[in-house]
């Protein structure tokens, strides 16, 4: 049987709602019960009395970030608490400082906001890593920014390159690092998803926590090489500014999730693993493509073992507008009880289902059953 076994005890860590199934953790992930306490305490904390609250709140961010820099694997002078992944990629992106005659490689892995991002800010060529991805775009490169219309423009000068990490990461970016190539990595998902979220050392590299890693909402990092923090700017002028990019505003956004919580969640998915450590037993729930793609018109797309995602595209005729995108995924939800991630493209869009602790064996297979029916009906 391919559907995942239930991991016990899993859904008494949350309050998710039991008549959803919550098959998209990968898009807003979920707070598990201890992490939500601590959370409550420091609004507390803040509340009661304020002064002593946010004038310890720069060592206390400087305290956990030693402790997240540890788990991930990286030097925590070189990191920085972020609201998000897009936020990152736009403190990324502004510290190259790029001109008219750069390029920006994004490769075909790439998330809407993040390669928009980049195409704000350059012209960007997209890439194509798996074929599967592919059915009417051009198969190797394909040029576009918002001023000059596709394929047009002088030679090329790549510059950067912008990727969702998998198991080819380490080696592209070593390759890149010898053409002279900057890289910058989106691993939204990667912490507490990999045991290495920084292998192969990109010079920009952020990830969410608020996903994997079980920290409440708005808790990300950038992590940025030795040789460009000083061109990362302070997301805001404060009176921290001599700690550089690694600032924060002091009444900032509710430094509450920024002052411990992330490292000091329960860890029901895996502990980080250490370069020769001993490999990290894998216990979130793995959806596999089988359950979903026995949904006829569903192509399941290529995975990495071991990982707690898995996508498919969808029959060309659906999700072809963001707008149809989410009026499926409201159907879905509507319809089935099941949240999960539609993603629109022109030549019909894909499905994400997430699996976590929290999910049921009779929730992947009421996806499936439903899904059938749905895409049966045309
Ligand atoms: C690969 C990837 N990058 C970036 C993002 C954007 O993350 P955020 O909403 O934290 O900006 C997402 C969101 O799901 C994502 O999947």
């Amino acid at each position: 049987m391919s559907t995942p076994a239930a991991f016990p005890g899993g859904a008494g860590l949350f309050r998710l709602a039991p008549e959803v199934a919550h098959l998209n953790h990968g898009s807003f992930g979920a707070v598990p019960t201890p992490v939500a306490r601590v959370h409550q305490d420091l609004l507390a904390e803040a509340a009661a009395d304020p002064d002593a609250f946010f004038l310890g709140v720069p060592d206390r961010l400087a305290e956990a970030r030693g402790r997240v820099a540890a788990h991930l694997g990286t030097d925590p002078e070189g990191l920085a608490f972020v609201t998000n992944a897009t936020e990152a990629a736009g403190l990324a992106l502004d510290a190259l400082r790029l001109d008219a005659d750069d390029e920006i490689l994004v490769t075909d892995h790439g998330y809407g906001t993040v390669v928009a991002a980049a195409a704000r800010r350059a012209r960007t060529v997209t890439v194509a890593l798996d074929p599967a991805l592919c059915r009417t775009r051009t198969p190797c490169a394909r040029r576009c920014s918002p001023d000059s219309p596709p394929d047009q423009g002088g030679p090329p000068r790549p510059h950067q390159l912008a990727h969702r990490p998998d198991r080819r990461g380490p080696r592209l970016l070593a390759e890149l690092r010898e053409r002279g190539i900057t890289t910058v990595v989106d691993g939204a998902h990667a912490p507490g998803m990999l045991a290495e979220p920084l292998a192969g050392r990109p010079d920009f590299w952020f990830g969410n926590l608020h996903k994997w890693a079980y920290a409440p909402p708005g808790s990300a990092v950038l992590a940025v090489a030795p040789g460009h923090r000083a061109r990362v700017p302070a997301p805001v002028p404060s009176w921290e500014d001599h700690r550089g990019f690694r600032a924060r505003s002091s009444t900032g956004p509710p430094p509450t999730t920024r002052a411990g919580s992330p490292p000091r969640g329960p860890r029901p998915d895996r502990p980080a693993r250490r370069r020769g450590g001993p490999r990290p037993q894998r216990r979130t729930r793995t959806p596999r493509g089988r359950v979903a793609g026995r949904a006829p018109g569903l192509t399941p797309l290529p995975y990495t073992e071991g990982l707690a995602m898995r996508s498919l595209r969808l029959p060309r005729s659906l999700a072809r507008t963001q707008q149809e995108a989410a009026a499926l995924r409201e159907e879905i939800a509507a319809r089935l009880g099941c949240r999960v991630l539609i993603w629109p493209w022109p030549d019909g869009g894909g499905i994400r289902i997430s699996g976590q602790v929290y999910n049921r064996a009779e929730e992947y297979e009421r996806l499936v059953a439903g899904l059938r029916r749905l895409l049966a009906e045309g």
